[in-house]
Formats: structure tokens, sequence, C-alpha cells
């Protein structure tokens, strides 16, 4: 019999929402390995389906052979095809077991991991599940160990309190990113407080009926993300952007840079980073920010083109305008970053000028000291 979730995975052929989504979370476990420790690298996947995320990423990460990772999936079949690809790739560090990944019992042996893998769990469990899951994943945790985690933003969106709940579990953040016209994101936290002690028997969640998951209960999924009218019209009334939001050079050495521009023209540099704050003129109360920054060559934000400077736009509605860009024809970037300072996202101009698209939080005290602008 062919189960549920076997044809749920098919629709990561049809490509669309859900391979843009394992783009993703690819890269988040291309970036974790990236900066793993020399050694043995530990690795569990909960509820792993037939572990294209993370087979997908070691066929061609130079740490691959270090990985040593259970992959927990309840369908033999699913889990049958992981076992026949990590054979193919050679990955005998790579191990698939038909078990109930709920029960902590199942992980004996393979943890404490470095990467941890809960992709498409929490919306299918109810929001106690996911807080309670939260809550145990240190005990599944190495120290600084890199948890990937998913959900659908399909309202109500139970996101915001997720990423509450992982950093009152003693994680940090390490990012959260949308997946542009769609309502899927990814998150990565890293462990930031000591790793708690493994307890096995320890029920972490169970998967609700189909009709009663959250992510099939929202006929709304795919309605976040769509352009509302205000935004979708090319040259509307409204402006798209509304004020220079930052300045951003490409370097080779952003420290030293950034000392440059501090020592010869007095930008009150902290770090590679300086705030210039203004007032707006409609509301004098109000204080703006814009940033001034040296990146690294490698940030993420550069896009394929790596252009040698970026100019960041504040806008008001990011999750509405890409989509809207993107209909319009233009070179859009397929996720939006959501961190502290707000949401972030990237497209080209027809000069293949790189531009960033910035969405301010509500309220936003930036890190550094502010710079007042004349
Ligand atoms: C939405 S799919 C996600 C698969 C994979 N992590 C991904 O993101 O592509 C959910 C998977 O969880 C599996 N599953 C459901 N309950 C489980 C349980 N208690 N233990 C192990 N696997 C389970 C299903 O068989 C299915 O493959």
């Amino acid at each position: 019999m062919t189960d549920e979730w076997v044809a749920w995975h098919r629709r990561y052929d049809r490509g669309g929402d859900l391979l843009r989504r394992l783009e993703v979370v690819q890269q988040r476990i291309r970036e974790a390995l990236d900066v793993a420790r020399p050694g043995p690298i530990r690795a569990v996947s909960l509820c792993a389906g037939d572990g294209r995320d993370l087979l997908g990423v070691l066929a061609h990460h130079p740490r691959a052979r270090d990985v040593r990772a259970r992959l927990v999936e309840r369908s033999p079949e699913l889990a049958a095809r992981g076992r026949r690809r990590a054979a193919a790739l050679r990955l005998p560090g790579v191990e698939f077991v038909t078990d109930d990944a709920s029960d902590t019992r199942v992980l004996e042996g393979a943890v404490p991991a470095d990467l941890v893998l809960v992709c498409g769990v929490f919306g299918n469990v109810t929001d106690g599940d996911v807080r309670s899951t939260v809550r145990h994943l240190p005990e599944l945790c190495a120290a600084r160990a890199t948890v990937v985690w998913t959900r659908g933003r399909f309202p109500p969106d139970l996101t915001p309190a997720i990423r509450r709940w992982f950093r009152a579990s003693g994680f940090s953040e390490r990012s959260f990113t949308l997946v542009t016209g769609t309502t899927m994101s990814v998150g990565t936290a890293r462990l930031a407080t000591a790793p708690r002690r493994y307890r096995p028997g320890v029920r972490l969640f169970t998967f609700l009926p189909a009709a009663e998951r959250p992510s099939n209960r929202s006929r709304a999924r795919r309605r976040l993300g769509r352009a509302p009218a205000r935004v979708s019209a090319p040259r509307g009334e409204r402006a798209r952007a509304t004020g220079i939001g930052g300045v951003f050079l490409r370097s080779r050495d952003p420290a030293r840079l950034a000392r440059w521009y501090r020592d010869r023209l007095g930008v009150a540099v902290e770090g590679q980073v300086a705030t210039l704050t203004w007032r707006s003129p409609r509301a004098g109360h109000r204080v703006g920010h814009t940033v001034w920054a040296a990146l690294a060559d490698d940030d993420r934000g550069w896009g394929p083109r790596r252009a040698s400077a970026m100019v960041n736009y504040r806008v008001r509605d990011l999750e509405a305008l890409l989509p809207a860009l993107r209909r319009e024809g233009v070179n859009v970037s397929p996720t939006i970053e959501w961190g502290f300072a707000g949401k972030f996202g990237w497209a080209d101009d027809p000069e293949g000028n790189r531009l960033e698209l910035w969405e301010p939080p509500r309220r936003y005290r930036p890190p550094e000291r502010p710079m007042p602008m004349e």
C-alpha cells in the first residue's frame, strides 16, 4: 500500500514550493557542516522521510565521510529508498531506522548530535507538542549543535512562538528564512547554553490524523505571500521603496576596510557596521536608521553576480512586494531572511546591480552606537 507520505514526497519531484524549501534546508545543512569542528560529525533526523535533505548535501560535501547520521522514519518504503541512496553514495556512516521518532529511545547511541533535523514535523502535531519538542531538543544536542526546523506560516502563524520557544530553551537563532510566495519557512538555531543530559523514553510528539493537522486545516495556506492589490500595480501611487536603509560594500577584509572608513572619513564604525540616524520629516519624533557596512565576500546577500556594492531600500511589506516584482519579470531572490533587524530580500535591477529590500521591524534598536546624520 502506498502510504500518504510516499505520495507527499512526490511533490518534490513536481518542483515548486517544496523543492524551494528543500533548497533552503540543504543550504542550512551545508552551512552547519562547513563550520563543524574536525572529526566525526553526529547528525540525527526526526521523521526523515527519504532523507533527501541530508543525503543531497552529503553527495557533494567534503565532510560527508565524517558524518555519522541516524535518520528515523516510520514509513518502510521511504526509509528503504533512503538506505538505497546512502549506499549508492557510499555513505556507511548514514543509517536509516524504520521506527517511531517521537520516542527519544530511538536516538540512543546517536546523540548528542551536532546537527538535528526536525523538518516536516511541526505542521503535523499540536502546538503543545511543538513546544515540548523544542523544550527537549537540548537533550539531543551536543555543545553548539545546530537545529534545522521547518513550519508553514499558515494562519494562525505559529512561527513567532516557535522562535521564542527556541530562545527560551537556550538556543540562539542563526536564521529564519521565508520561501517567498509560499507559506513555508525554515529556521536554524544553535544551542547557546550547555547541552542537557539525554533521557531515553521521552515522548516528543504525536502526528495528528490528516484532517486535524495544522498544515491541512488551513485552507488559506497559499494565500499568504500573494501580493495584495496595493503593491501589485506597477508604478502605483504608493511608493514601494520608502527610503535608503543601508549601503554595503563587498570586501575581502571587512574589518580593515571598515577601519579605513572610520580613520579617514570619521564614520562611526563599530566592528564593520555604522548606524546613521535621521528624523522623519513627517513624524519628527521618529528616528530612522541607515546602515553602512563592509560585508564579507561570501556573505549570502551578494547573489550569483557578486556585485561590489549594494544599496538597501526600506520597504513596507516585503512579503507582498517580492512576489509582485517577480511577476513583473524582476530577478528576485527566492527567500526572505527574517532576523532581529527585520525582513530582508534581494533583487537585481536591469543592469545587474544588486539591491537589498528591507522591511524594518516596528521597533528597532541597532546594536551599534548611532551616529546622527547631518
Ligand atoms: C512531512 S514529511 C517530512 C519528511 C522529511 N523530513 C522532509 O522534510 O522531506 C513527515 C514524515 O514523517 C514521517 N513520520 C510521521 N510520524 C512519524 C513518527 N512517529 N516517527 C517517524 N516518522 C514519522 C512520515 O512517514 C513522513 O515521511
